[in-house]
C-alpha cells in the first residue's frame, strides 16, 4: 500500500479561470439551495392546502413542485462540471438559501400563495444576481441555465400572483 491513498484531482481546463468558476459555483449553491427549498415549501403546501380552491392550487403546486424537483439536478450538475462540490444537506441548504423554511403552522390557502410568490420572486433573484460572473467568464452554458430558471421563476410568479388579484 502507497503512503498516500488519494489520487491527485487532475487539472480543469475548459476556459475559465479557477477564480471565476468558484465564484460562479459558489452563485449556484445559492441557487439551489434557493430551489430545494422552494420545492419543499411547495410540495408540502400540495399536502396542507383547504379549502374552496382546493381542486386548483393542489393540482397547480404539485406541477410547480415537479418542475423545482427536476431543476434541482441540472442546476447541481452545472457545479460539478466546473470542478466544485454541489451541497446536498439540509444543513448546507439551509445556510445559503434566501428563502424562509415553510412555516410549522399551515397557512390559509391564499397566504400559501403568497408565500410562493415571494419565494419564486427570491429565487429569481438570486439567479439573477449569478449574470455578472457568468458574462465575466463567458460562462455560456451557465447563462443558459439561468435564463431558463429565471423563465420559469418569473412566470410562475406572475401566475400565483394572479390568483391574488380582483
Ligand atoms: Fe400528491
Amino acid at each position: 500500500m502507497g503512503k498516500s491513498s488519494g489520487k491527485k484531482a487532475p487539472v480543469i481546463d475548459i476556459g475559465i479561470s479557477e477564480k471565476d468558476r468558484a465564484a460562479i459555483a459558489q452563485g449556484l449553491s445559492k441557487l439551489l439551495a434557493d430551489t430545494y427549498t422552494l420545492y419543499l415549501t411547495t410540495h408540502n403546501f400540495h399536502w396542507n392546502v383547504t379549502g374552496p380552491m382546493f381542486n386548483t392550487l393542489h393540482t397547480m403546486f404539485m406541477v410547480q413542485y415537479t418542475e423545482l424537483w427536476n431543476a434541482v439536478d441540472p442546476i447541481a450538475e452545472r457545479i460539478r462540471s466546473l470542478g466544485h462540490v454541489a451541497p446536498g444537506s439540509y444543513a448546507q441548504f439551509s445556510r445559503l438559501t434566501s428563502l424562509k423554511d415553510a412555516p410549522e403552522t399551515r397557512p390559509a390557502a391564499l397566504e400559501m400563495v403568497a408565500i410562493l410568490v415571494q419565494g419564486h420572486e427570491a429565487v429569481a433573484r438570486t439567479a439573477r444576481s449569478i449574470f455578472p460572473a457568468v458574462q465575466k467568464a463567458d460562462d455560456e452554458p451557465t447563462a443558459d441555465l439561468l435564463t431558463q430558471r429565471l423563465t420559469v421563476h418569473e412566470q410562475s410568479a406572475w401566475m400565483l400572483r394572479s390568483l391574488l388579484e380582483e
